[in-house]
């Protein structure tokens, strides 16, 4: 194995195509290769989901999408933040050594909480402590993430450094992050300058994992497009264009420019109605394997908590040795 892989989703209902060519396809395909640790992460969704069955019910789909999607709980760990607490309780050693300032330039903060920052919790404000916690109670190594996830990953380095330099040891390992694929930021169907995300109130925005096949192939027809013949990759001058390509290329399995030059003078509506073949080729299964899934709750959750047992176990020791580090009497 060639290191340690963490990353983490949050429990949000509509696992999209964004999350999916982003992250969880690269997850799937590490397992080969790494010791991989997944986490549904709802401790960091509590920063803006505040109903209790929304929370269980988004846990379980989430789980069930990376399942069906995937994820072998047998090779890798599968589990629910809130099971491990290592989590919080390392992010409150490193509240301690992270000055305010590297979390006042967090641009996922200043989108989410808005115009109104004095009122936006102060979880949302410590949110990348926190991932950077996640990521270092296992020491991960490596962390596989969509492009959105940069300046956090950034961030968990830099904390990282800070802990060890301030209490001169070499302990925690400086996280790589792994941003892989063609499709590394999604973007709306409805507009290519804006990221595909599941705070976008239209659905035709995105193509979610639980679509049947004909409402995938419907929000790739109504997709925005140009009249422009031929597809090409021009992010700045045909943003929707590039997207789609990327989107194709991506769940092709091949190499962009491989696929544009196939593409040169094919038509918008004869593209789409090829990328929603092989969209629908490739998604619907997941779909249907996730219906199956979710249908049995109790496996799920069984998974989860064998999951959260084998992440404490490796956690545990790495927070004791954290205490220990900074001066803490043993219990
Ligand atoms: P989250 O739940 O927003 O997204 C999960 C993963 O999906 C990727 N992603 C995208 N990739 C490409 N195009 C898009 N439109 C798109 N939208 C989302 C994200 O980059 C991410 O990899 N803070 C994290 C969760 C987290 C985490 C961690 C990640 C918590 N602790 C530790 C890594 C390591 C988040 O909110 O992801």
């Amino acid at each position: 194995m060639q290191g340690r892989v963490f990353s983490g989703i949050q429990p949000t209902s509509g696992i999209h195509l964004g999350n999916y060519l982003g992250a969880i396809r690269n997850w799937v395909t590490m397992q080969a290769s790494y010791d991989c640790i997944y986490c549904i992460v709802d401790l960091h969704a509590l920063t803006a989901l505040h109903d209790p069955a929304e929370m269980r019910a988004n846990t379980r789909e989430v789980a069930a999408a990376l399942l069906a999607s995937g994820i072998d709980p047998a090779r890798s760990i599968l589990f629910v933040q809130s099971h491990v607490p290592a989590h919080p309780q390392l992010a409150w050693v490193f509240n301690c050594v992270t000055p305010m300032g590297w979390l006042n330039k967090m641009t996922q903060f200043k989108e989410k909480a808005g115009k109104d920052r004095e009122g936006a919790p102060v979880g949302l404000f410590d949110y990348p402590v926190l991932q950077a916690a996640d990521i270092l109670a296992y020491k991960a190594t490596h962390v596989p993430v969509g492009e959105d996830q940069k300046q956090h990953l950034e961030l968990s380095r830099n904390i990282a450094g800070a802990f060890n330099r301030k209490f001169g040891v070499e302990f925690f390992p400086l996280p790589e992050p792994m941003i892989l694929g063609e499709a590394t930021r999604v973007m709306s169907l409805r507009d290519g300058t804006k990221k595909m995300s599941k705070s976008d109130p239209s659905e035709m925005s995105r193509i979610s994992l639980v679509d049947d096949a004909d409402t995938i192939a419907l929000k790739i027809r109504r997709a925005k497009s140009d009249s422009i013949l031929g597809i090409a990759y021009d992010p700045e001058n045909r943003p929707e264009a590039s997207n789609l390509l990327v989107i194709y290329a991506a769940l092709a399995g091949r190499p962009r420019a491989e696929v544009e030059a196939e593409l040169v003078s094919t038509s918008f509506s004869d593209f789409k109605s090829r990328l929603a073949d092989l969209a629908v080729a490739k998604l619907s299964p997941i779909a249907a394997e996730m219906r199956r899934i979710a249908a049995d709750p109790g496996y799920i959750d069984g998974v989860l908590r064998d999951g959260a047992a084998r992440a404490a176990a490796i956690a545990a020791p790495i927070l004791a040795e954290t205490y220990r580090i900074v001066g803490f009497l043993e219990p």
